[in-house]
């Protein structure tokens, strides 16, 4: 069996007391794709923070390769790619001068980071976008940067906040291939969606969050076999809603006068 490269455990995080993230457990070896699926609100978001080390937790830990992150945070920020969910950051570069900073901070010499920037721009169809700053980017264009800068450095844990949010068709569907083509390659993938369709298209393994408790956890197969039970516990939120009520009323409010 492959090598466990993230554990978590009992992780924890209370805003003002009352939980976003409780007692999560997971672990994603060497070859897995983990899907982490859960509604608006659930928790996912602080997971991925705290996975990438930026938010410190409540209670509970994240161990890379058996060691908890917080030993050595910067060694472990080196071997991991992380794309938020929202990049308000750096938005006056460019995407070229983006890349160029990642690279610069990673350490990587100048032929190299170029060459790489310039490959995967190309192929994701900014290239000639890269002299543009990516304040006037779509949400597309700066999910497509983001994941370049991530690549960069060849990370063997890609850390994805909603990778597939605001794509377009064919970067959807290159994205799909490539996570597929990097877990075949002996990356570990870990990603969030609310999403159920689009988890099971690409992961090998399912969490799936309830506000902010884990309510499934499995390998895609397993979970398939108990399809019912999971669409079940995923969905149970959306059914207590009455859509056609809410959306009748607020017409009827529209039409007011
Ligand atoms: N910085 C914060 N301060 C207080 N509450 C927060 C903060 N960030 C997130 N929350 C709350 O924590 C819960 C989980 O949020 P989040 O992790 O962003 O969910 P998701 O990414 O699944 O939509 C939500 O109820 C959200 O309002
Ligand atoms: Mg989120």
């Amino acid at each position: 069996m492959a090598e466990t490269v993230l554990e978590v455990r009992n992780l924890t995080k209370n805003y003002a007391g009352l939980p976003a993230v409780n007692a999560v457990n997971f672990s994603i070896r060497a070859g897995e794709v983990l899907g982490y699926l859960g509604h608006n609100g659930a928790g996912k978001s602080t997971t991925v923070k705290m996975l990438a080390g930026l938010l410190e937790p409540t209670s509970g830990e994240v161990c890379f390769h058996g060691a908890d992150i917080r030993k050595d945070l910067a060694a472990y920020k080196r071997r991991v790619g992380y794309v938020p969910e929202e990049s308000h950051l750096y938005s006056f570069l460019t995407g070229w001068e983006y890349l160029d900073l990642v690279g610069t901070l990673r350490g990587m010499p100048l032929a190299v980071r170029e060459d790489k920037s310039a490959r995967m721009l190309e192929e994701l169809s900014l290239f000639r976008h890269r002299h543009t700053a990516i304040a006037a980017y779509s949400k597309g264009m700066r999910q497509r940067i983001m994941l370049i800068a991530a690549l960069l450095d060849d990370p063997e844990l890609l850390i994805l906040d909603e990778p597939f949010s605001g794509l377009d068709v064919v970067s959807a569907l290159v994205m799909r291939r490539l996570l597929n083509l990097l877990a075949a390659n002996g990356k570990a993938i870990f990603f969030c969606s609310p999403v159920l369709e689009t988890v099971e298209k690409v992961c090998t393994h399912l969490v799936v969050l309830r506000q902010g408790e884990l309510v499934a956890s499995g390998s895609m197969q397993q979970i398939l076999a108990s399809r019912s039970e999971l669409a079940e516990s995923f969905f149970q939120l959306t059914e207590q809603v009455d859509a056609d009520g809410i959306a009748g009323r607020i017409l009827s409010a529209i039409a007011a006068r």
